[in-house]
């Protein structure tokens, strides 16, 4: 298999110059239920660069699986979706729906929360990852058969062969997480949207994928992670976006934002890991149904201004050339 590829319509031709692969703008997901509309996403604006591996990070329920199913077409009906999501030349909220499947597993792949359910129970190993390779049309059958066993051997099936025989029962979470990961990397996709894929790991099995990931992305590939481990951002990202109740509250270099953040939610969450005593933030994040007027942390924020309950801040960019959304930069 060429490690180069027309793509749909030479989407990643027309992409490889542009520095931006992705660039989301004005992003909104609303969505209807019994108590009103719940907005996930607000006024999300974030570029993912060529080659760069960038975090969503975040508390529970912030709104980055909703980011991250948006790139990939993958909300459901009942979400009202306003913005843009540019890729090469496409909106990939407007694109036609077999546009996007020509995209999703070829160009831009996913790596799923919770391996468990992510994997079909009755479906071969093998079969499992050769089957984007089929359904993309990049290889014939027997050859995806190949090309799948090679991947798994890449990640660390001692018998690659007989593995591609089993059914996900037979493996471990571990496994199972790598099965993922191969399933998502088998195509060679520009962009990588990996969601909480340390989750439910053991510390040892976490290190391992940690390290896999990083050893697959290389060169042009591109990592979206969104996780609220920040163990596992630190180590995997050169950018990190903080994610609060579906707005971007900071964005920066990760090694910035993780030694000296600057939103008081981000200073938060730092000081609630284990290295920096436990300190957790005091309260809940809003609920997405009822978000306050003004700023949407000054519930929880130690050092609120009076201006925050009342007006909302914008994310402004401070000399240094970061991003923070916080009257304390304004
Ligand atoms: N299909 C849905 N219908 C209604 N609300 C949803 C749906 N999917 C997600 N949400 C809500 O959107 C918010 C953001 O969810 P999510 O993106 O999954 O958070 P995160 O990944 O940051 O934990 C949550 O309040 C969640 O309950
Ligand atoms: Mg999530």
């Amino acid at each position: 298999m060429s490690e180069t590829k027309g793509g749909v319509a030479g989407v990643q031709e027309q992409t490889r110059s542009v520095r931006e692969l992705i660039c989301i703008s004005g992003l909104k997901v609303i969505f209807s239920s019994r108590s009103g509309p719940v907005r996930a996403v607000d006024s999300v604006d974030l570029a993912i660069r060529e080659g760069e591996r960038i975090g969503l990070i975040g508390e529970s329920g912030s709104g980055k699986t909703v980011t991250g199913m948006a790139i990939l077409g993958l909300l459901p009906v009942n979400a009202v979706i306003i913005g843009k999501i540019r890729y090469g030349d496409y909106d990939l909220l407007t694109a036609p729906d077999r546009t996007l499947q020509q995209i999703r597993g070829n160009e831009i792949a996913m790596i799923s929360q919770n391996s468990g359910s992510s994997l079909n129970p009755v479906m071969k190993i093998g079969d499992q990852v050769a089957e984007p390779l089929v359904i993309h049309r990049i290889c014939s059958v027997p050859d995806a058969h190949r090309e799948a066993i090679r991947i798994l051997a890449e990640l660390g099936f001692d018998d690659p062969e007989q593995a591609a025989t089993r059914y996900p029962h037979e493996f471990s979470g571990g496994m199972r997480e790598r099965i993922l990961i191969a399933i998502a990397l088998v195509c060679r996709p520009h962009l990588i949207v990996a969601d909480e894929p340390t989750a439910g790991l053991d510390a040892q099995v976490r290190a391992r994928i940690l390290k896999l990931i990083t050893s697959q992305i290389s060169g042009n590939r591109t990592l979206f992670l969104i996780t609220h481990d920040l163990g596992a951002a630190s180590y995997l990202c050169d950018r990190i976006a903080v994610m609060y109740a579906g707005e971007i509250v900071e964005c920066g270099p990760a090694k910035d934002v993780l030694s000296l953040p600057l939103h008081p939610y981000t200073q938060g969450l730092i000081a609630s890991l284990p290295s920096a005593g436990l300190h957790p933030i005091p309260g809940m994040s809003p609920s997405p149904a009822s978000l306050p007027r003004g700023c949407r942390f000054c519930e929880r924020c130690p050092a609120v201004l009076d201006r925050c309950d009342c007006d909302h801040p914008e994310l402004v960019f401070t000399e240094s050339g970061r991003q923070v959304r916080c009257f304390h930069y304004d």
